[in-house]
């Protein structure tokens, strides 16, 4: 149920210029998902009337990954005035005059935070009828954060940027994780009040808390239980560290719905995946996109699979696929190359050296050995040859070659675009095919074999 006084606001204006990138910072990806997404699924969870979100660096990029992950969020650019606080600013402007509810603060760099979290910072807030409260984490290694500066009394002070504090600051262990519930009255109030007197001449969303409890009003940090939650992704060394927090994660969840994974520090499964149950994962795999993995099915070693589909009990063996359907006993690999638009029927197979692309193959159909199969289709039961190679491209335009059921091709064909094969044709060993060959026809097309006697001998002189 929608909760009406409830709005999310996520930052996501800022350059990330410690990620040295071109793509602006919460889009580069963890899990198969950008920073962003993740962040905006968690919002998603938290059902408030309003989600807004803020930006202003490669704006349509970050923009477009607003529409695909969280469409009825509002989109808000940020102007030229710098920072976490005229961020917030100009989503709450976006707000309906009205609305008079609690603003939940998330920055779009935070992906691994959680949507039951977030709950329970809501509800912590709503309990202490507060005007401010933040998450905070306790930390090894501050450097970088915001730390949270509290009275002796243990009370929140304030929260001073690591680059504006003092070397006791410093010292200080418990970080703001940048997730934060305002009510939104808290924010209309004292937004309009902040300076840029620091050490980046931004306005800081953090001075709020400072603001507020100079006035009197109840602000309070709270800690979270595991601080990898909040983490921030500031750099690359962080992306990483947190890929690999989430993954191990992903991989320990399909372990326990009845995934077989033989070196989980080598397979990687994307958030998106779903896998069932008595699949095996050998090592190096890395089950990418939106792939889906039926029961039964045996993975890898040394295998990506983007965005594919896979039938039970497949055996897919050192391969690499993108958009390919891959039917139920069927087997692929090892040393498979399958691009998009190869769909291989049931028990068929694609062997050892074979490239295909927007390829069908029947049921029960092979193409074993060495072969390129492009703009295709192969009709069930039949055999390609090794070495089996369709000339589809004339140098201008793609043309496609159509293979019928129970075919026989011979070793070293080449199928010279568009050309047809009929049900039940063989073709011999070495043929250049250029002309349709009609059903259960033998093709030849190679000059006949002359021998020379005693050639060796007669060679000497
Ligand atoms: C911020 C907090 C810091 C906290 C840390 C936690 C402030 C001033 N500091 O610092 O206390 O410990 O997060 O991760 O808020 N953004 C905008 N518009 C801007 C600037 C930033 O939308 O003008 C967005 C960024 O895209 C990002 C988020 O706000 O998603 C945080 O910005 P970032 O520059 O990473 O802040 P930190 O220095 O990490
Ligand atoms: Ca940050």
């Amino acid at each position: 149920m929608t909760d009406s006084r409830l709005a999310i606001v996520v930052l996501a204006a800022g350059q990330g210029t410690r990620m040295k990138s071109s793509r602006p910072k919460v889009l580069h990806e963890l899990a198969g998902v950008p920073l962003l997404g993740h962040v905006l699924a968690t919002a998603r969870e938290l059902s408030a009337a309003h989600v807004v979100t803020v930006v202003r660096h490669e704006r349509d990029l970050v923009a477009a990954a607003v529409e695909e992950f969280l469409p009825e969020a509002v989109v808000v650019d940020q102007d030229d005035i710098p920072g976490t606080g005229r961020a917030v600013q100009v989503a709450v402007d976006a707000l309906p005059a009205d609305f008079d509810g609690d603003v939940v603060v998330v920055s779009g760099d935070v992906p691994l935070l959680d949507a039951a979290t977030l709950s329970g910072l809501l509800e912590a807030h709503r309990r202490a009828t507060a005007a401010a409260t933040l998450l905070s984490a306790i930390v090894d290694d501050a450097t970088g954060y915001g730390r949270v500066v509290r009275d002796a009394d243990g009370s929140l002070s304030r929260i001073v940027e690591h680059r504006d504090a003092s070397d006791e600051e410093r010292a200080i262990t418990e970080i703001n994780s940048g997730t934060y519930v305002f009510t939104v009255s808290a924010l209309r109030s004292r937004l309009p009040r902040l300076g840029a007197d620091n050490d980046q001449g931004e306005l800081y969303l953090t001075d709020v808390v400072g603001m507020l409890r100079g006035d009197g009003e109840p602000v309070e940090a709270v800690p979270v239980g595991d601080a990898w939650v909040v983490e921030g992704i500031n750099d690359r060394v962080q992306l990483s560290r947190a890929a690999a927090r989430l993954n191990a994660m992903i991989v320990r969840g399909w372990q326990l719905a009845g995934v077989t994974v033989h070196d989980p520090n080598s397979t990687r499964i994307d958030l998106r995946a779903t896998l069932a149950e008595d699949v095996e994962l050998l090592p190096n795999t890395h089950i990418a996109g939106a792939t889906t993995v039926a029961r039964g099915a045996k993975i890898g070693p040394d295998t990506t699979l983007v965005d594919c589909e896979v039938g039970e009990d497949a055996v897919v063996k050192r391969t690499d696929a993108t958009l390919a359907v891959i039917g139920a006993n069927a087997t692929v690999g090892p040393f498979a190359y399958l691009r998009p638009g190869t769909e291989l029927g049931e028990g068929g197979k694609i062997g050892t050296y074979v490239e295909t692309k927007n390829a069908k193959i029947g049921a029960g159909a092979k193409v074993p050995h060495l072969s390129y199969i492009g703009d295709a289709t192969i009709g069930e039961g039949t055999n390609i040859g090794a070495g089996g190679i369709t000339a589809n491209y004339d140098g201008v335009n793609k043309h496609p070659t159509t293979i019928g059921a129970h075919v026989h091709t011979g070793v070293h064909n080449a199928f010279v675009a568009p050309v047809t094969i009929g049900d039940g044709a063989t073709i011999g060993a070495g043929a250049v095919v250029r002309k349709d060959v009609p059903p259960n026809a033998l093709a030849l097309s190679v000059a006949p074999q002359r021998n020379v006697e005693d050639w060796a001998a007669r060679k000497q002189h």
